[in-house]
């Protein structure tokens, strides 16, 4: 039986709620000789009709594959839905979170060329901007882009990039992306690029508030099972073009598997349900942490006691999974507690299905050196969980256990892990 269909009833992709997209976006499966879920498109290569449909190809002048380093089918229809979701022209996908960084980068900095970045960033982007660039003749300075007032001052015709992390791994600082923005369009032409890994799209839009690319490690909440490394970059289409033809296709290499696209695709499907328990989860355990006392400090965008609070209602959906806190006493404790933890495991990474916890001071942010890491707002003592989708109230249990081995076992001769 077959129903007349109005066109006008049918409903665009950006009619639907963000859940529907995440499953349905960029794919459509009777093309597809039905298969429901995206074919995973295992080629290297790809065949030309003819000479002169390859030459069309290679200049750009016919759409279509080349060669998997470029694009390849089951990348692409990541890369679509991912625009999709974060309402960008277009995305491009890469191998890693730092493949996305350093092919952003390397596509728009030149040596006499300024970056700015926040204070706080993921150690290996640190390493990056800090130490390696300058090597290449690049200039990076930092400020607290918590006072976007304050960024005009380091801002200069030379200033191409601006880069930072809302919230900040590993302490939890927001910045105000819709100011920021604004501040840096106001004084120069530089591009303003928002790494929301913290979020996923789900929880934040940077595009929709004013900055011009969006960076994502797949590898965290997106993926979302702990057994991909990806990462991707969104914004204007001729922007994404250009990074695909120059940092990912020559500068870096640093191209996606199709296969892990497929997993990306896989775990994408369930984002929304799964922040919305991470996010549930994690403003319970913060709220505890904070009442705790062998805790002397939480930071979580979800309590009122952070100094951002009202930005994180504003920007985003909800505070996020990721919680930073600080035990009394500091770092002895702060060993004891993590190897009394039974249920989380000690693991650096983020947004997996499995709790985390690790200390950024000896493992992600160890590229920092100790007089840099207080210069950049990162404290010895910091611990830093991932919630995971367990059981709240089994991670709580975990959590207070730790926690009460922490401060009543002094001198209990564990390891002094930091
Ligand atoms: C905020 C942030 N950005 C980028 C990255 C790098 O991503 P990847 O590990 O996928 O290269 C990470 C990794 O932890 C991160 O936390």
């Amino acid at each position: 039986m077959t129903h007349a269909i109005d066109p006008k009833d049918v409903p665009s992709q950006t009619d639907r709620d963000f859940s529907t997209r995440a499953i349905h976006a960029a794919y459509d499966a009777l093309p597809n000789q039905g298969a429901l879920n995206p074919p995973v498109f295992w080629s290297s290569t790809f065949a030309f009709e003819s000479a002169a449909q390859g030459a069309a190809r290679f200049a750009g002048t016919e759409p279509g594959m080349i060669y998997t380093r470029v694009t390849n089918p089951t990348v692409q229809t990541l890369e679509e839905r991912l625009a999709e979701l974060e309402g960008a022209e277009a995305g491009l996908a890469f191998g890693s979170g730092m493949g996305a960084i350093t092919s952003l980068i390397w596509t728009l900095l030149r040596p006499g060329d300024e970056l700015l970045v926040d204070l706080t960033l993921y150690g290996c982007t640190h390493s990056l901007v800090n130490h390696l660039l300058p090597q290449f003749g690049i200039l990076t300075r930092s400020a607290d882009f918590t006072r976007p007032e304050a960024l005009s001052e380091h801002l200069s015709e030379r200033t191409r990039l601006v880069l930072f992390e809302t919230p900040a791994n590993p302490n939890m600082r927001l910045v105000d992306i819709a100011a920021v923005s604004a501040q840096v369009h106001a004084h120069c032409s530089a591009l303003v690029a928002v790494d929301s890994t913290y979020c996923s799209p789900y929880l934040q839009q940077p595009l929709a508030l004013g900055a011009d690319v969006v960076i994502h490690s797949l590898t965290k909440y997106i993926n979302g099972h702990g057994d991909v490394i990806a990462g991707a970059l969104l914004g204007r289409a001729e922007l994404m073009q250009q990074i695909r033809m120059q940092g990912l296709k020559e500068l870096t290499g640093a191209c996606l598997s199709p296969m892990d696209a497929y997993l990306v695709l896989r775990g994408l499907k369930t984002l929304p349900l799964r922040m919305d328990r991470h996010c549930q989860s994690a403003q319970l355990i913060a709220e505890r942490l904070a009442q705790h006392p062998a805790v002397s400090q939480v930071h979580y965008p979800g309590l009122e006691s952070h100094p951002q609070f009202a930005l994180a209602q504003r920007q985003m959906r909800l505070p996020g999974g990721m919680i930073a806190f600080e035990l009394v006493g500091g770092v002895k404790e702060g060993a004891r507690f993590m190897d009394a933890l039974q249920l989380f495991t000690c693991a650096v990474s983020l947004g997996d299905a499995e709790s985390l916890a690790q200390h950024p001071a000896s493992m992600t942010h160890s590229t920092y050196a100790p007089e840099e890491r207080a210069r950049h707002l990162i404290t010895e003592g910091l611990v830093r969980l991932s919630i995971g989708l367990e059981d709240a109230e089994d991670l709580w249990r975990d959590l207070n256990r730790a926690l009460e081995v922490a401060i009543q076992s002094p001198g209990s001769g564990l390891p002094f892990l930091f």
